[in-house]
């Protein structure tokens, strides 16, 4: 499996998170040691590699602006619409507070009996064949059965709901244009269906919540409809996955976790932070300003790597080691400040029952190593396009 690690040697021009191969971490502490504030001319974007210069960032929403990308990538600095993610202080309070009112933990929570029934399904082909993609057959369906569920859409349509929502993602700008426009109008449809009949779900949810008796406006929940897309399911896909990987390449933590479930909990924090899903997220300076000495100009990027913060010395000691019982463990994996993760209670007890059940399910899981792991395409995460594992029933 360690040769299937690569880095690119002039990745100091890192346009997509991919570019980096599956081992960014050398070159991030090159980077947090030599220039740990680095500016990158040809995107005119500082880049940002430690964990307190990171933090500085987050609590400053005034200064660093979300307004124009989530990413950092291109492509989205032009559909910078009215999302939670892109807005700043007050609209982004009004927004957060409207969609938390539909997306509390405490439903999230209610959901496990589901998520159990979801993941025991999808376990089924390596029940009967002894074989798994834990990402094609496991990691990959499973966030986006659970957001169409709490989105009331029906199961015939996930598919081509799921295909929308790959393009989103997607690397190509006319990719992504087309997976918004056909999501965007399948939504907009929802939308006047519920309208007239309210149900039990999300965008029934967010019809009816306001603030001060000020509802959403459409344009905003189909934003929030989208983002919930683009923000949910590559990136949970990526956690299982590179859980998955952390298990294949530290069997001790694996057979810990198997002999004490309770462990399971603390080690998938620490896939986030050694494996984080999103590697990298985006600011805009909007107030000229100074960081470590560094001048910093309105209208530059600053992105932000999570990735190199979360092995940062100065805030975990031994980063380089995977240790399921590292407290405390203050990753930057789902953000921080204002923006932090809405979906992160979704994502982590998702990520725990898929292990849990496949602990139950596997008395064995073996990693097919012959097969050359490859790294997805994209522009702010790191995961694995398959991960193939032969299972044994328990
Ligand atoms: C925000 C990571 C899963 C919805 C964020 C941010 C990060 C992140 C880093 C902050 C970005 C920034 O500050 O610019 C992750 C990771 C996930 C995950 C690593 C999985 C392991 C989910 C899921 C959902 C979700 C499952 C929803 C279904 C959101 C939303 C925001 C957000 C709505 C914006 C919050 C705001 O702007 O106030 N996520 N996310 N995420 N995430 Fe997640």
């Amino acid at each position: 499996m360690e040769n299937a690690y690569n880095i690119k040697k002039d990745a100091v021009q890192v346009e997509a998170v991919s570019e980096l191969g599956l081992n960014p971490f050398p070159w991030y502490e090159e980077m947090r040691k030599n220039d740990p504030i680095h500016f990158n001319e040809k995107l005119n974007a500082w880049e940002l590699f430690r964990y307190n210069d990171i933090l500085e960032v987050v609590k400053h929403p005034e200064i660093y602006s979300s307004r124009r990308s989530r990413s950092g990538d291109p492509a989205m600095a032009i559909q910078s619409g009215g999302n939670l993610l892109m807005t700043d202080p007050p609209r982004h309070r009004q927004l957060r507070s409207l969609v938390t009112q539909a997306f509390t933990p405490r439903t999230i929570a209610q959901m496990s009996g589901r998520i159990i029934e979801i993941v025991d399904s999808l376990l089924q082909k390596g029940r009967e064949t002894g074989h798994m993609d834990l990402i094609a057959d496991l990691a990959y369906p499973l966030p986006v059965i659970v957001i169409s569920e709490m989105l009331g859409i029906p199961p015939e349509e996930r598919d081509s709901f799921k295909a929308w929502s790959d393009l989103i993602v997607s690397p190509s700008y006319a990719d992504l244009e087309r997976g918004r426009k056909e999501l965007r109008a399948y939504f907009q449809n929802v939308l006047q269906q519920r309208k007239q009949h309210l149900q039990d779900d999300l965008v029934s949810g967010l019809l009816q919540a306001n603030v001060d008796g000020e509802p959403l406006q459409e344009t905003e929940i189909l934003d929030f409809c989208e983002l919930l897309l683009v923000a949910g399911n590559e990136t949970t896909t990526n956690l299982i996955g590179n859980a998955g990987l952390c298990f294949d390449e530290y069997p001790e933590a694996a057979r810990e976790i198997r002999e004490d479930i309770s462990l399971l909990p603390s080690a998938i924090e620490e896939v986030l932070r050694f494996r984080s899903p999103v590697q990298r997220f985006g600011r805009t300076v909007v107030v000229d300003t100074e960081l470590d000495g560094r001048q910093l100009k309105v209208g530059q990027r600053v992105f932000c790597w999570i990735g190199a913060a979360n092995r940062d010395p100065a805030q975990f000691p031994d980063p380089g080691s995977f240790n399921i019982r590292r407290t405390p463990n203050r990753h930057l994996a789902f953000g921080q400040g204002i923006h932090f993760c809405l979906g992160a209670p979704l994502a982590r007890l998702e990520t725990k029952l898929a292990f849990e059940r496949l602990f139950h399910t596997f008395k064995d899981i073996q990693f097919q190593r012959d097969v050359p792991l490859e790294p997805i395409s994209s522009f702010f995460g790191y995961g694995v396009e398959h991960l193939l594992v032969q299972v044994q029933n328990a």
